[in-house]
């Protein structure tokens, strides 16, 4: 047995013989033989677009690992900006690197009084703070303008401390924005998450401390959502990026992809419909319904799990302790039984819809005070860090820029009418 794949052209007989290497095939060299036959895949679900060390995902196994290390270990083991040092730089930091990377971020959270005075507060009171976010982030390139050196390393650099640094400033200032409440500062003293949850929170207190429970689950949260290969919004990245955009442009395209609800917005869908299921006594009224293909169990299913996502294993025990802080939530009550339904039922089993990140996370978010609206925001401030590993890996790939081909179904050629004479 020969690993490889042979292509006939049945229309000429000829054949090309290409090799299975690394679990796909080039398919570059199909179009040798076949020039102006394209391969359909409207969704890229058969398609490798990249070569990527960042992120191993093996969706049959549950399996997933940032660098080679297990998501599990990082979870339990790690901090988030010890994470985004990994995606980026490929390997754990020392300890001295770990301080000074801690240093860079932690004095690069303040924006510009500009974009805060003039562009934040510019959006109606109630604008939604993930699109204040993409706008945001997009206006930061004409901040900084040598961002667009992006074969410099030392602007690389740069960029990447900005924007993992500023992230938390934009998401607590949409916040805040959104509920009449005045921007608060970055504090320096307080590690990363810390900091985030006194931007959101801070009132008239000198000086805000969060509960180490709930700074720990952000913890947890941030570093389960900080990559996961190449989904909506990293693809988002790399292509954007592909066309030499600086990376504040192409970030803000991989955010507007998050916005999405099949994306970074469905733990807020998650949330409404367990509102809207009310009690436990209409979770099997809800089954049938999603089983009648009325409507979907948000927070279920995935691309590429087609087995427990082990995010939401991880994220599961984190709810409890929170819970243990926050006080119970009811939700998670009808969650649980939501998923004891579907996990017993062949219309899930036999689909292998399992629950996914989205499931759990929106209930810890909520208990921890969050309005939905922020949901898909706490989801772009860790995945920074995984969308400029990947803009960084894209670039140092000497990539052509990302342009894929169309099967034309319109219309054949027609003479131009003028207006007055169409019917
Ligand atoms: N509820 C009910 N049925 C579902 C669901 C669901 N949540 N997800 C998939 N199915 C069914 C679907 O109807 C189809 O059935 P059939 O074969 O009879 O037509 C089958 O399962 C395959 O579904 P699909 O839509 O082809 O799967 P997909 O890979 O295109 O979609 C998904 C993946 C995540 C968009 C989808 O499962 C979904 O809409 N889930 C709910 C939204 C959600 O939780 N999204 C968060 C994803 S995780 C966060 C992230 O990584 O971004």
């Amino acid at each position: 047995m020969t690993d490889s794949v042979t292509i006939t052209d049945n229309r000429t007989g000829e054949s090309i013989e290409i090799p299975i290497d690394n679990g796909g095939v080039d398919a570059r060299q199909w179009s040798k033989l076949l020039p102006g036959t394209w391969f359909f895949d409207p969704s890229f679900s058969t398609t490798a677009a990249a070569e990527s060390a960042i992120t191993e995902l093996d969706g049959e196994n549950g399996i997933l690992r940032y660098r080679g290390y297990p998501i599990e270990d990082l979870a339990e083991n790690s901090t988030y900006l010890e994470v985004a040092y990994l995606l980026i730089h490929g390997e754990l930091p020392t300890q001295t690197q770990f301080d000074e990377w801690v240093h860079e971020i932690t004095y690069h959270t303040f924006i510009h009084e500009n974009v805060r005075k003039r562009f934040m507060e510019g959006f109606h009171h109630d604008a939604h703070p993930m699109g204040i976010l993409v706008s945001t982030l997009a206006a930061l390139s004409t901040f900084y303008p040598d961002a667009k050196n992006i074969f410099d390393p030392d602007s690389r650099h740069k960029q990447i401390i900005r924007l993992i640094a500023k992230m938390p400033t934009i998401a607590a200032g949409a916040h805040r924005h959104s509920v009449g409440m005045p921007f608060v500062y970055p504090d320096n003293s307080l590690d990363f998450c810390s900091n985030f949850l006194s931007m959101m929170w801070k009132v008239a207190e000198p000086h805000y401390q969060p509960d180490p429970v709930l700074v720990r689950a952000l913890e947890v949260l941030f570093i389960l959502h900080a990559d996961h290969e190449q989904n909506c919004s990293t693809t988002a990245m790399r292509v954007v990026g592909s066309a030499h955009a600086d990376p504040y442009s192409a970030a803000a395209a991989a955010t507007s992809a998050l916005y999405g609800p099949r994306h970074g917005g469905a733990n807020e869908a998650v949330i409404r419909m367990l509102g809207a299921i009310g009690s436990l006594d209409n979770v099997d009224d809800y089954i049938k319904r999603v089983k009648a293909g009325e409507v979907r169990l948000q927070g279920f299913g995935h691309r590429v799990y087609k087995n427990y996502d082990p995010r939401a294993t991880i994220i599961k025990r984190t709810a409890y302790e929170v819970f243990e802080v926050t006080g119970h939530n009811d939700l998670l009550d009808i969650a649980l039984k939501l998923e004891e339904v579907a996990l017993a039922d062949d219309y899930f089993v036999s689909r292998k819809l399992y629950p996914n990140v989205d499931f759990y996370s929106g209930l810890i978010y909520q208990a921890m005070g969050f309005s939905t609206e922020m949901f898909p925001v706490l989801f772009a401030i860790p995945r920074t860090a995984g969308w400029l590993a990947h803009w960084l890996e894209m670039l140092d790939q000497d990539s052509r820029i990302a342009r894929p081909r169309q099967l034309y179904t319109g219309p054949e050629v027609r003479a131009y009418a003028p207006i007055d004479a169409r019917s």
